[in-house]
C-alpha cells in the first residue's frame, strides 16, 4: 500500500542512503583539499600522493571529484595483499580489465594480452564459458591466492607496456586507488611498497586512500620501519582531509533531501550535526535512522533526534 507519505518517506530514505557520490549537486565543501589535488594531477609529473583521513570522513567522494582533464583516469580497487607478486598481478588484471574495450586498437590488444597472460600465469582450474563475468572473477580471485609464483617480471613488463602506451595515447595517466583504508596496515604498506614499483614513471601520478590512524601511526613511529616501509618516503604529498563544519553537515543533508526541505527542522538538523561530530557518514546514519524509526511522522523535531 502505497500511500504519499510512504513515497515520501522511501524519498528520503534513499537520499540519505550512505555511499560515495560523484554528482556535484550534492558534494559540499572539499574545494581547497579539491584544487590542491587537481593541481597534483596537472602539475606533479609522476609520484604517488596520498589522500587520508579517518573513516566515512569523505575520501572515496573527494577522490570522484578529482579533475582529470590533462589525463587519463583510472579507478582501481586492489582486492589481493597476500604477497607483492600476487598484488603486482591483481594490478594489473584490473588495469587491463578496464582497458579490454578501449577504442584504441593497440591498447585494446595490450590489454587483452595482459588479462589472458595473468589469466594464463594462474593454474586456475574452474572452467567457465564466455568472458569475464562474475563466476570468473570469483575463481579468478580464488586462484590468484592458491598461486602466489608467477613470473613478476613479465607482470611488471606488461604494465609497463601497458602504461607505456596509455601515457602515449593520452600523455598522462591518472591512478586511483582506493580502499586501502580498508586492509590493516602491515597491508597497506606492503601494497604501497609493491605498487610503488610499478608506477613511479614519468607521467604517472597515483592518488592512494589511507586511514588517518595508519598514517598517523606511521609518521609518529617511523623508526620501526625500514626505508620501503615508511609512508613518508612513498608519498611524495598527503591531502588531509578534516571533519566537516556543522554548516556543511547540515547542507549536505539538505541537498539530498531537497524535495522535502522541510523534513527535519533547524534545530533537528543541528542536533544531527552535533552528533556527527563532523562525520558525514555518521550524520547520514543519524539521519536515516530518525527517519525509519518515526515513519508516523510529518516533521523531524530536535526532541525527535534526542530521543533516537
Ligand atoms: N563533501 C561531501 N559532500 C557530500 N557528501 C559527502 C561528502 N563527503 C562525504 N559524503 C558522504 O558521506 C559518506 C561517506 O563518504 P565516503 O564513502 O566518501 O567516505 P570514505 O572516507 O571513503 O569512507 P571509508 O573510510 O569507509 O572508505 C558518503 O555517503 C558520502 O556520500
Ligand atoms: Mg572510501
Amino acid at each position: 500500500m502505497i500511500n504519499l507519505e510512504n513515497k515520501k518517506l522511501k524519498y528520503i530514505v534513499e537520499a540519505l542512503f550512505d555511499k560515495p557520490i560523484d554528482d556535484k549537486e550534492l558534494l559540499v565543501n572539499r574545494k581547497k583539499e579539491l584544487e590542491h589535488l587537481n593541481k597534483i594531477a596537472y602539475f606533479q609529473p609522476m609520484g604517488i600522493f596520498g589522500v587520508c583521513g579517518e573513516t566515512g570522513v569523505g575520501k572515496t567522494t573527494t577522490l570522484n571529484f578529482i579533475n582529470a582533464e590533462n589525463a587519463k583516469r583510472l579507478y582501481i580497487l586492489i582486492t589481493e595483499k597476500d604477497s607483492k607478486e600476487v598484488i603486482i598481478g591483481d594490478f594489473l588484471y584490473k588495469l587491463s580489465l578496464l582497458q579490454i574495450n578501449s577504442k584504441n586498437n593497440k591498447v585494446r590488444k595490450l590489454a587483452t594480452e595482459a588479462r589472458d597472460f595473468i589469466l594464463n600465469e594462474m593454474s586456475y582450474n574452474t572452467s567457465y564459458g564466455g568472458g569475464i563475468n562474475f563466476a570468473a572473477n570469483v575463481s579468478y580471485e580464488k586462484s590468484i591466492n592458491n598461486k602466489k609464483r608467477f613470473n613478476i617480471y613479465s607482470v611488471k613488463e606488461h604494465i609497463d607496456n601497458l602504461l607505456s602506451l596509455l601515457i602515449e595515447e593520452y600523455g598522462k595517466v591518472l591512478i586511483i586507488v582506493d580502499e586501502l583504508d580498508k586492509e590493516k596496515k602491515e597491508e597497506v604498506l606492503n601494497i604501497l611498497d609493491s605498487l610503488k614499483s610499478v608506477l613511479f614513471k614519468e607521467n604517472i601520478i597515483t592518488i592512494v586512500s589511507l586511514p588517518f590512524s595508519i598514517y598517523r601511526e606511521y609518521s609518529n613511529d617511523r623508526m620501526r620501519w625500514n626505508e620501503s616501509g615508511n609512508l613518508e618516503n612513498i608519498f611524495k604529498d598527503m591531502v588531509f582531509l578534516e571533519p566537516l563544519k556543522a554548516e556543511d553537515i547540515k547542507k549536505m543533508i539538505l541537498k539530498r533531501i531537497k524535495e522535502y526541505p522541510d523534513y527535519f527542522e533547524m534545530d533537528a538538523l543541528d542536533e544531527i550535526a552535533t552528533f556527527s561530530d563532523g562525520n558525514p557518514r555518521d550524520a547520514l546514519w543519524i539521519a536515516q535512522q530518525v527517519a525509519l524509526f518515526n515513519t508516523d511522522k510529518n516533521k523531524i523535531t530536535k526532541e525527535l533526534v534526542k530521543k533516537g
